[in-house]
């Protein structure tokens, strides 16, 4: 399996950063993850060998944060947080408009690729709920009309 240059000198570098190699395994998925768009079978292959684990204990990781992802998904993912939090200030509801808006369902993918949907445990935004993340950005304090503005934004970024 080949990562491009800058993967390769990113890793290099995390190796010498931490006691054990395990310990840039999230590091690692994440950037693996930002290259080839999901961790494939073949990533978690190679990864499992340069770190000296098991793919077991890779996808145990992987299992665990709901960042990461062994399957496809569009080019923005949506993680509606539904957490006591953000439950009680509407995440139901945002869900839900964010279903009807985008025609998908939980860990649905909308037929042009361009976004996905997860309802997601608490993403550490409480003070702010509702809210949620796109891949990496924080979106807070939510109404389904700031949601369509949120989307409009996301559509208008990918057509540029
Ligand atoms: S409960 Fe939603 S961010 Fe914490």
């Amino acid at each position: 399996m080949k990562f491009s240059k800058e993967f390769e000198e990113r890793f290099q570098e995390m190796l010498t950063h931490y006691p054990t190699k395990r310990s840039v395994l999230v590091p690692t998925l994440l950037y693996a993850q930002d290259e080839v768009g999901f961790l494939s079978d073949e990533v978690i292959r190679e990864l499992a060998g340069r770190l000296d684990l098991t793919e077991l204990d890779v996808r145990n990781v992987i299992s665990y944060y709901s960042m990461l992802t062994t399957r496809p998904r569009g080019r923005y993912n949506v993680q509606v947080c539904t957490n006591i939090a953000c439950l009680l200030c509407g995440a139901e509801e945002l869900m839900e408009h964010c279903e009807k808006k985008l025609g998908i369902g939980h860990k649905g993918t909308t037929g042009d690729g361009l976004f996905s949907l997860e309802e997601v445990e608490c993403i550490g935004a409480c003070s702010w709920a509702p809210a949620i993340q796109v891949n990496y950005d924080f979106h807070e304090n939510l109404t389904p009309e700031k949601m369509d503005r949120v989307l409009e934004e996301y559509t208008k970024k990918a057509a540029q």
